[in-house]
C-alpha cells in the first residue's frame, strides 16, 4: 500500500542508533522465525532470549499469537490480514533495531512476499531468516492447542499446513531442522542461532 500522508518530514535526533547500540554493546537486528504452528518457533524464541539474557543481551520478543492480542487485534487469518500482520510486525521489528535490541519476531508468516518485504526494509544482513523445518506430520502430532485437530474436523477454516499455504523460505540464514518426534532440544537450537549471531558480530 502506498502511504497516505502527506507534508511529512524525518526528525533526526543527535543520540542515535549507533549511540543506543553503543550503550547495549551489541548491535539490533531481527531473527524472524518463520514455520508452521506447532513447528517450535515461540518455543525456540523464549529460549533464544534467555541464553541471550544471560549473556547480558537485550532481546525483545514479538510473538504473532502475543501481538494478536493487541496491535494487531483487528485482524483475522484471511490472506490480506495475515500479510498486515507481517508488515506491521516489520516494521515494529524495524523500530526496535533502531532501539538497538535483538528483536525476534515468531509468527507463521506463511507469504514469501511478505517475509522478502520485511527484510528489505532492514540493512543487509540485518534480518535472520530462521526456518523451522518441521514437517506438518509431527506438528500435527504434536498439536498443542488442539487447533489442526479442529482445522481437520472443519471447525477451523484457512487453517496453515491445512487447508492454507505456507510458503517454505528459499534461502534462509537458518534452518532448524526436525523430522521426526525425535528433535534436538530448544536450548540446542537457539544455540545455532547464538553462534550465527556471535559469528556475524551482533554480540560484540
Ligand atoms: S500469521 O499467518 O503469521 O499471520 O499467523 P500468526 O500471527 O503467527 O498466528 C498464528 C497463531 O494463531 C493461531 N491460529 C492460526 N494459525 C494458522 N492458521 C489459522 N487459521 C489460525 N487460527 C488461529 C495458532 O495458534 C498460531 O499459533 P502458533 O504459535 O503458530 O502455533
Amino acid at each position: 500500500t502506498v502511504g497516505k500522508s502527506t507534508n511529512i518530514k524525518w526528525h533526526q535526533c543527535s543520540v542515535g542508533k549507533a549511540d543506543r547500540q553503543k550503550l547495549l554493546n551489541q548491535k539490533g537486528c531481527v531473527i524472524w522465525i518463520t514455520g508452521l504452528s506447532g513447528s517450535g518457533k515461540s518455543t525456540v524464541a523464549c529460549a533464544l532470549s534467555q541464553l541471550l539474557y544471560q549473556r547480558g543481551k537485550l532481546t525483545y520478543i514479538l510473538d504473532g499469537d502475543n501481538v494478536r492480542h493487541g496491535l494487531n487485534r483487528d485482524l483475522s487469518f484471511k490472506s490480506e490480514d495475515r500479510a498486515e500482520n507481517i508488515r506491521r510486525v516489520g516494521e515494529v521489528a524495524k523500530l526496535f533495531t533502531d532501539a538497538g535490541v535483538i528483536c525476534i519476531a515468531c509468527l507463521i508468516s506463511p507469504y514469501r512476499t511478505e517475509r522478502d518485504a520485511c527484510r528489505a526494509l532492514l540493512p543487509s544482513g540485518g534480518f535472520i531468516e530462521v526456518f523451522m523445518d518441521v514437517p506438518l506430520e509431527v506438528c500435527e502430532a504434536r498439536d498443542p492447542k488442539g487447533l489442526y485437530k479442529l482445522a481437520r474436523a472443519g471447525k477451523i477454516k484457512g487453517f496453515t499446513g491445512i487447508d492454507d499455504p505456507y510458503e517454505q523460505p528459499l534461502d534462509p540464514e537458518i534452518i532448524l531442522k526436525c523430522n521426526t518426534g525425535d528433535c534436538s532440544s530448544p536450548y540446542d537450537m537457539a544455540e545455532k542461532v547464538v553462534s550465527y549471531l556471535e559469528e556475524k558480530g551482533y554480540l560484540q
